[in-house]
C-alpha cells in the first residue's frame, strides 16, 4: 500500500513521552472514577472497563447478569415483534445504527422474517423533529390498526441518558400513542412493547415507572452517551439484530488491554493519536477524512464524527474537524477536492480485509460493447483492491497525506475492538491537548433558545 504523511520518525519520537502521559491519564481516570470521589469536571471514564466488567459479570451470575437480562429481553421482542422503532438522537442513536448498518445484512429490513434470522426489521426515530419522517414511519408502522400477528407488531426501544431530550421525548408521545393503537388499547401489552434505555433518575425513568414497563436498563454512572455504545445503549439493539453482544465486548476488552500495554509502532490507539496529532499540529490537517471503503460502515463513520467533534472541538484552537467518506462513491463526489484541493486534511482509509460473501466476479457476456471482457474473471474484492492501492498512489504523487486502518472483518469481535479504539483514540488525543473529552457544554446552547422559542419566553 503506498502511504505518505510527511510526518517523520524524529517528529514520532519526540511526542512519544507526551503521548505515554495522556494514556497513562486516561487510565488514571478511570482509577478516579472507581473510587467515586466526587469530581469538579465532567469525567466520564467509565466506558474504558465497562466491556471487561459486563463480561465479567456474565461469566459469574449468568442468568442474573445484565447482560443475560439484556439478551432475554432482546429475545422476547424478536419472538414477539416484527420491527423495532429505536427512539434516540446523538449518542443514543448513532452507535445503533452503525451496527445495524456494519453487521447485518445490507437489506436486512426488506428481507421476509426467515431470512433475518427470525429477528426484527428496525428503524430510527426521535433523532430530529421531521414532520414527514416520523408521519411516514407511522404510516409503515400500520397507523391506527390494531396488530393481529407478529408480522404486523411492533416495539419501542426508547433510549435517552438524560430523560430529557426533546427530540426523543416528543417522539416517545407520539410513538406510545401509536403503540396503544396496535396493541388494541391493552396497557400491560404497551408496557410490555416498550423499552426503555436511560438513567437512573429523569423523566423517562419516570414515565417506564407509570407505564408500568416490565424490562427497562440503565446508561450507566459514568458512561456518557457518545461513549455508550457499548452499553445497553448499542447493546440492546445489537441483541435484538441477533448480533453477538459478548463477541462485541471481547473485542473491545482486547483493545483496552492493547492500548494500556503496547508501545508506539505497536499500540493502533497511541499510533493513530499520534499521526492525527501531528498532522493536525505540524502539518495544518485540520481536517481528518475517515475514508471508508465499501458501504457498511457509512453509519460508523458517522458515530465517529460526532465521537471526535464533540469530545475534543471545546475551545476555537482545538479539535480537528472530522469528515466520513464513502468510497469508492465519492471519489465521484469529494474525490476531485481531495487530489487537489487546499493542503488541510489527512485521508484514514479504512479497510475491511475480508468480506462476509464469497467474492462476485464481474462475468462474462456476449455483449461486450462495454470492453469488460477482459476484466470478467476479477471480483469485487479485487476492483476494491485496485481502488484503494490506486487511490494511495495518487494521493501520494500528489503529497497527499494518508493512512490506513485495516478491520479484518465485519464481525463483531473487530466491530468491538474498532469501536473501542476510536473511544480511546478520541480520550487519549483530548488528554494529549489538555482538552477534557468528556461532557459536551456548547450543546446546550441550542437547547436553551429552542425551547425558550417553543414556549414563548
Ligand atoms: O454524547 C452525548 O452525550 C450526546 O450526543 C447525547 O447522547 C445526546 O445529546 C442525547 O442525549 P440523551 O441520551 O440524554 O437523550
Amino acid at each position: 500500500m503506498i502511504n505518505k504523511t510527511g510526518v517523520t520518525r524524529e517528529e514520532l519520537e519526540a511526542l512519544g513521552g507526551a503521548l505515554d502521559a495522556a494514556r497513562q491519564r486516561t487510565f488514571d481516570d478511570l482509577d478516579v472514577w472507581h473510587t467515586g470521589e466526587p469530581q469538579t469536571e465532567t469525567l466520564d471514564a467509565a466506558f474504558i472497563d465497562l466491556p471487561d466488567r459486563l463480561l465479567a459479570e456474565y461469566e459469574e451470575k449468568r442468568g442474573a447478569s445484565e447482560l443475560s437480562r439484556l439478551l432475554a429481553t432482546a429475545n422476547r421482542l424478536a419472538e414477539t415483534v416484527d420491527r423495532a422503532v429505536v427512539l434516540g438522537i446523538g449518542g443514543s442513536y448513532m452507535g445503533a445504527r452503525a451496527l445495524l448498518e456494519a453487521c447485518c445484512h445490507p437489506y436486512h429490513n426488506d428481507l421476509p422474517r426467515a431470512e433475518r434470522g427470525g429477528r426484527p426489521r428496525m428503524a430510527f426515530e426521535g433523532n430530529n423533529v421531521d414532520n414527514d419522517a416520523s408521519q411516514g414511519l407511522l404510516d409503515l408502522l400500520g397507523r391506527g390498526k390494531v396488530s393481529t400477528s407478529v408480522d404486523d407488531a411492533w416495539a419501542i426501544v426508547v433510549i435517552s441518558k438524560s430523560g430529557g431530550t426533546l427530540e426523543t421525548a416528543a417522539a416517545m408521545r407520539q410513538f406510545t400513542a401509536a403503540l396503544s393503537d396496535s396493541c388494541g388499547g391493552d396497557a400491560q401489552k404497551v408496557a410490555q412493547r416498550i423499552v426503555p434505555v436511560t438513567g437512573e433518575s429523569g423523566k423517562l425513568k419516570d414515565l417506564s415507572t407509570a407505564l408500568g414497563c416490565p424490562d427497562v436498563f440503565s446508561v450507566p454512572e459514568g458512561v456518557g452517551g457518545r461513549f455508550s455504545i457499548l452499553s445497553a445503549v448499542g447493546l440492546l439493539p445489537a441483541a435484538i439484530l441477533g448480533l453477538d453482544v459478548v463477541q462485541l465486548l471481547r473485542g473491545a476488552v482486547a483493545m483496552t488491554k492493547r492500548t494500556r500495554e503496547a508501545p508506539l509502532g505497536d499500540n493502533p490507539v497511541l499510533d493513530y493519536v499520534a499521526v492525527g496529532h501531528l498532522m493536525e499540529k505540524k502539518h495544518a490537517a485540520t481536517i481528518r477524512v475517515m475514508s471508508t471503503w465499501g458501504k457498511s460502515l457509512e453509519a460508523a463513520g458517522l458515530w465517529y464524527d460526532q465521537l471526535l467533534a464533540e469530545s475534543l472541538a471545546k475551545s476555537e484552537q482545538t479539535g480537528a474537524t472530522p469528515l466520513t467518506a464513502v468510497n469508492t462513491r465519492d471519489l465521484h463526489s469529494r474525490g476531485q477536492q481531495h487530489q487537489e484541493g487546499r493542503r488541510d486534511k489527512l485521508i484514514t482509509n479504512l479497510i475491511v480485509d475480508s468480506w462476509r460473501r464469497d467474492p462476485l466476479p464481474i462475468g462474462h457476456s456476449k455483449n461486450n460493447q462495454d470492453q469488460l471482457n477482459d476484466l470478467a474473471e476479477k471480483t469485487l474484492p479485487e476492483v476494491m483492491t485496485a481502488a484503494v492501492t490506486g487511490t494511495n498512489q495518487a494521493y501520494a504523487e500528489a503529497d497527499r497525506p494518508t493512512t490506513d486502518l485495516h478491520l479484518p472483518g465485519l464481525d463483531e469481535y473487530s466491530l468491538g475492538q474498532f469501536f473501542q479504539m476510536m473511544m480511546l483514540a478520541t480520550v487519549v488525543e483530548g488528554r494529549l491537548i489538555g482538552v477534557n473529552p468528556y461532557g459536551q457544554p456548547g450543546v446546550e446552547s441550542y437547547k436553551k433558545h429552542m425551547n425558550a422559542n417553543l414556549r414563548g419566553e
